[in-house]
């Protein structure tokens, strides 16, 4: 077993940490912002992950897992592992910020022989970049991406479809895999570039899987199909899956937007043009304004002055996170004209720009003339249609995950549109 380093407890971070710790390892993680750490030392965590919780506090109470902001102390460590953000730039290129300073503040007190494994999905090159800032001959930088959903961190940490090694250094490899020898799952070794590469790949393949099939709802709406059963016989075809296979108002979250104009930006600065990703960016977009015009339409032409509900804010279900969700882009394009969004979520308290949050989604959508269903939220099934038409001042229904049973809507007296059917 060894002692790891882990820089950043966000959501890669800290479930790398209570993971690793899991699995036997001494591990010390940190992050920049204090009271995160002083609530992770008391086992409490920021954010909202099955099974974390409880693996922190085993970790914590096997003493393996410790929590610091001290940079310098996690880098005394045989591996060190780089869980820091990589936002977007201002031209979409992957800002490299927050690495940048992390590389900084550890590199002068790495032991000789120990191992950066940066798990931020960076630019390709950055490792290069990493140890060329590191400047060190005695510390081997590997790149080791991290797969993982949000609402399934710690089971994809634990059981991921592979994992992917990229170093030159054959030493550094073997090393860096025997930390995961507990983990059932392939390694996959690769270079650098490789490794860098299928990261980014990966996840703009799964954005146009998506936007590929929003697109073909579009053309079931505009033919008569019914998107459920293309989605049915399409995935049927192992080589193609029903997996990322869902309609929905479009796709969200804090990495696939990021990542997708993230890869754009840097083929385009090596003079290779992604048009098929670039497509699926732009039918992305169109997606939430096709959602939005469906509830301008519900609202017989106009939200101006008018109520709108919305239920769901979060990018997706499972998670609280909010980040670049399609949810809140609809949102604010509804407010853009002139309506007032009152929103409820079930994990989510706190304002938000442009929605007024209620604890409930009845308040949500009293005096509504819309409902906007913007995330597939299971308890979103069970509404009370009744309760929901009294309260609204009409009844109107856009389903944006096609999560509620049309005919049950439809019966209950709302006019009910989806994503890709008839009348969706
Ligand atoms: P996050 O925002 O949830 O957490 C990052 C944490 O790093 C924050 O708590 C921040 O305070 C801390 N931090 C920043 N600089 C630091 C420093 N110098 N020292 C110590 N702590 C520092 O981010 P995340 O979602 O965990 O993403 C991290 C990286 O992993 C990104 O590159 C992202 O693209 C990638 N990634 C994310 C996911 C995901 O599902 N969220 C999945 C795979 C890969
Ligand atoms: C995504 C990838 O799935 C992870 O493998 C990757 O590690 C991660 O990004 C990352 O790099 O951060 P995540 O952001 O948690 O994970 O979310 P997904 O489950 O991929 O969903 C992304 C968006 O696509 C959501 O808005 C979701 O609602 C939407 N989606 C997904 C659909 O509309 N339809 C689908 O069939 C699947």
């Amino acid at each position: 077993m060894h002692r790891v380093g882990v820089i950043g407890a966000g959501y890669v971070g800290l479930t790398t940490a209570a993971c690793l710790a899991h699995l036997g390892h001494t591990v010390h993680c940190t992050d920049r912002v204090p009271e995160r750490v002083a609530a992770l030392r008391s086992g409490e965590i920021p954010i909202r992950e099955p099974r974390l919780t409880e693996l922190v506090r085993e970790g914590l109470d096997s003493g393996r897992l410790a929590f610091g902001t001290d940079n310098a102390e996690a880098a005394r460590s045989e591996f060190v592992f780089l869980c820091v953000p990589t936002l977007a730039g201002d031209d979409g290129s992957p800002d490299m910020a927050f690495l940048d300073a992390a590389v900084a503040e550890v590199g002068p007190h790495l032991g000789a022989g120990s191992i950066v494994v940066n798990k931020s999905t960076a630019p390709i090159g950055a490792s290069r970049r990493i140890a060329g800032l590191l400047g060190r001959d005695d510390v081997s930088v590997v790149v080791n991406p991290e797969f993982l959903r949000e609402g399934s961190a710690v089971g994809d940490f634990l059981h991921p479809d592979r994992i992917v090694v990229g170093s030159d250094d054959d030493g550094a490899v073997l090393r860096v895999s025997g930390i995961f020898l507990k983990i059932a799952s392939p390694i996959i070794v690769t270079s650098p570039e490789s490794a860098e590469t299928i990261k980014y790949a990966a996840n703009a393949f799964l954005a146009t899987k998506v936007s590929f099939i929003n697109a073909i709802a579009e053309l079931c709406e505009a033919t008569g199909a019914d998107i459920g059963q293309v989605v049915h016989g399409v995935g049927a075809d192992r080589r193609i899956g029903t997996e990322f296979l869902q309609p929905g108002p479009g796709w969200g979250g804090s990495c696939l937007p990021k990542d997708s104009l993230g890869l754009l930006r840097m083929s385009g600065d090596r003079g290779v043009d992604l048009d098929l990703l670039r497509s699926a960016v732009a039918v992305n977009e169109r997606q939430y304004e096709r959602v939005a015009a469906k509830a301008v339409r519900a609202a017989g032409g106009s939200v101006a002055g008018k109520r709108v509900a919305l239920l769901g804010c979060t990018f997706k279900a499972g998670t609280g996170d909010v980040r670049e969700s399609p949810s809140l882009r609809i949102a604010r394009r509804l407010a853009d004209d002139g309506a007032r969004v009152r929103a409820y979520d079930p994990t989510v308290a706190d304002p938000i720009e442009g929605v007024e949050i209620c604890a409930d989604p009845y308040l949500a959508a009293e005096d509504a003339v819309v409902l906007v269903v913007g995330t597939e939220w299971e308890e979103f099934r069970h509404l009370d249609l009744d309760k929901l038409g009294q309260v609204m001042a009409h009844r109107a229904i856009v389903d944006a995950r096609n999560l509620l049973d049309p005919a049950k809507a439809r019966a209950a007296g709302f006019a009910y549109e989806g994503i890709g059917f008839a009348g969706g």
